[in-house]
């Protein structure tokens, strides 16, 4: 058996000292995201230092709200600010189209790794899910519970359906744009969908998720598609899975592997799920934990992955220690 394929989510990011270093230069966040060259540039260097088997583009979910018009900023060491969307006015701002002198630089971005990563790599675009998004734009930043978006949804069900749908379109739109730039394939992150009861993620998850794919795959036939529906229950992923059509599904450390495996193997890959901690922690429990995620999945189309984004503090060591163990696994 061959080892299976392996990236992992936030993989360009601060544990890296190259990263920092071009981030230092292009000034803010923000402003990385949307300078193309160093967006590639950052892009690119884990699948350099690592031989990862695919790149993920350099971007942020908050582009997508960013290119509809809502203003965003990064508080240093604290996270995403938007101008917040919570009543009828201010919801006027994602009346527009998205911003292509924005989202187009992106693109660029996609196209030039894409130039320059070779043919057996696989380049992944993405973006967050409409619930998701909304968790950000209603509060205005992250917040522990998403309640000021579920007392929207609560409060005033019409309003928060038009800004779903309005994010439905966008998102679809800003999936297809990086598929025809050059990206292989793309996941939709739904960080928040662990959040949802199970009538709310049929309605906020599971049928805004169905028509992003179904949008997108008419805009691009055959369209592979990740979703990750983090926190989600078993019975959620299932119906997810089932309801879009997806290629894949990643799973966060919590999900129930054997379970997931048994009902949707003959479905969909099975991506994830190590645990970032274990990835901190390193030594013993990190080989165990590694050794747990493959013979779990072994046998099944498994893409190897964390089950989210690595932290910032994990040593480059530890990181090197789990590619080497997945490589010599099989
Ligand atoms: O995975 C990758 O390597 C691709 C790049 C990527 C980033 N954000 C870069 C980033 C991806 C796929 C995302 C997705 C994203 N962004 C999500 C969904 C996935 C998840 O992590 O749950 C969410 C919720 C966001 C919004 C966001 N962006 C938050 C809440 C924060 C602050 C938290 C933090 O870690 O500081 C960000 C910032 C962010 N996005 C960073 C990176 C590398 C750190 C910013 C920095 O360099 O200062």
């Amino acid at each position: 058996m061959t080892p299976p394929p392996i990236w992992f989510m936030r993989q360009a990011g601060r544990y890296l000292p190259e990263y920092r270093e071009v981030r230092a230069k292009a000034g803010g966040f923000v402003e990385l995201c949307l300078d193309p060259k160093r967006a590639a540039e950052v892009t690119l260097q884990p699948v350099r230092r690592f031989d990862l088997d695919a790149a993920i583009i350099f971007s942020d979910i908050l582009i997508v709200p960013y290119a509809l018009g809502v203003p965003l900023w990064f508080e240093d060491g604290e996270g995403p600010r938007l101008q917040p969307v919570r009543d009828r006015e201010s919801a006027k701002r994602l009346d527009g189209a998205l911003d292509r002198s924005v989202t187009g630089r992106v693109y660029e971005a996609v196209a030039a790794v894409r130039a320059s990563l070779s043919g057996e790599k696989t380049l992944i675009g993405f973006c967050g899910a409409p619930w998701t998004l909304a968790t950000y734009l209603i509060a205005g930043r992250g917040t522990e519970d998403q309640a000021p978006a579920k007392d929207l949804m609560r409060g005033d069900p019409q309003l928060f359906a038009e800004i779903i749908e309005r994010l439905v379109d966008a998102t679809a739109e800003h999936l297809a744009g990086q598929l025809e730039a050059g990206a292989d394939l793309v996941q939709i992150f739904d960080t928040w969908a662990g959040s949802l009861d199970a009538d709310e993620f049929a309605r906020w998850c599971v049928a805004p998720t169905a028509r992003i794919v179904e949008a997108v795959r008419r805009a691009r036939p055959g369209a592979r598609v990740i979703v990750f529906p983090r926190g989600a229950s078993a019975a959620g992923i299932e119906a997810l899975v089932l309801a879009c059509g997806a290629d894949a599904v990643s799973l966060d450390p919590k999900a129930d592997r054997r379970r997931l495996r048994a009902v949707l193997g003959g479905r969909c890959a099975l991506q994830g799920n190590l645990d970032p901690e274990a990835l901190l922690a390193g030594g013993e429990r990190l080989d165990r934990e590694i050794d747990a995620v493959l013979e779990d999945f072994s046998g099944a189309r498994h893409i190897f992955n964390l089950g989210h984004g690595i932290f910032k503090e994990t040593p480059i060591a530890h990181v090197e220690q789990m590619i080497a163990r997945v490589r010599r696994s099989g």
